[in-house]
């Protein structure tokens, strides 16, 4: 029998990595945050200062990362080259470069390729921009997640406020619009909606509902 492959892609902050742990969970798949591959190969190449023109250096730094997820209960790990990068990789400095790293074609081919290889045996779920349409273009349920710019900046922020990091309003609304335009309108492999692909707006919906919604839909697919 064929691996279930479960693809959710949306804008920034719509909150898809949250159901898609939650999902994860509920059918044992492995959950793969494709978002936090593209984040540690930023968080490298911040720390490695490598300019992002510099095509040698870019591809010399793919040669070099290796990244692991590591599952636990309450949260997935991730790691860069052995180091526990999870709580790196989600600050602003992070968030702010990420989308001009995510635009490289040279990053892409090399995140596609890995993921492609974490979906090839088992049921996961992966949450990204391009994960209906690029990296899994036969993935059995597509989900394109929604919610208002208003609320995604309301969830962001109190997220990020949450762990102490000292942002306002604005600089969350500003981040989130810079990375939308970006992801959306580079050249290769643009946030888009996949065709076969079911929209889920969750701007009034509880977690519950949410989860309630998906479930169904793997259930009429399994
Ligand atoms: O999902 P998250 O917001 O953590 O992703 C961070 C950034 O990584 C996105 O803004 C986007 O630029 C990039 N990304 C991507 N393709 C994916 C997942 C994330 O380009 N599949």
């Amino acid at each position: 029998k064929k691996n279930f492959v479960l693809a959710i892609d949306g804008f920034s902050s719509c909150g898809k990595s949250t159901v898609a742990k939650a999902l994860a969970k509920q059918l044992n798949f492995v959950f793969v945050d494709s978002g936090a591959m593209y984040r540690a190969v930023t968080l490298y190449v911040q720390r490695h200062n490598i300019a992002l023109d510099d095509e040698d250096a870019i591809q010399k730094a793919l040669d070099d990362i290796h990244i692991d997820f590591i599952p636990n209960p309450d949260k997935t790990q991730i790691l860069l080259n052995g180091e526990d990068v999870s709580d790196a990789i989600r600050t602003m400095e992070v968030s702010d470069y990420v989308s001009e790293v995510s635009a490289i074609k040279s990053v892409r081919k090399a995140m596609v390729h890995q993921q492609q290889q974490l979906g090839k045996k088992r049921d996961i779920v992966m949450d990204g921009r391009d994960i209906g349409t690029t990296v899994f273009p036969d993935a059995a349920l597509k989900i394109f997640m929604t919610a208002s710019p208003q609320i995604r900046a309301e969830r962001r922020y109190a997220e990020l406020t949450a762990k102490g990091e000292l942002v306002t309003m604005e600089e969350v609304k500003e981040n989130l619009s810079h990375r939308d335009h970006i992801d959306s309108t580079r050249e290769e492999s643009p946030l888009r909606q996949a065709e076969d692909a079911i929209v889920l707006d969750n701007s009034d919906l509880n977690q519950e509902e949410q989860l309630a919604f998906v479930l169904d839909l793997v259930k009429q697919r399994l």
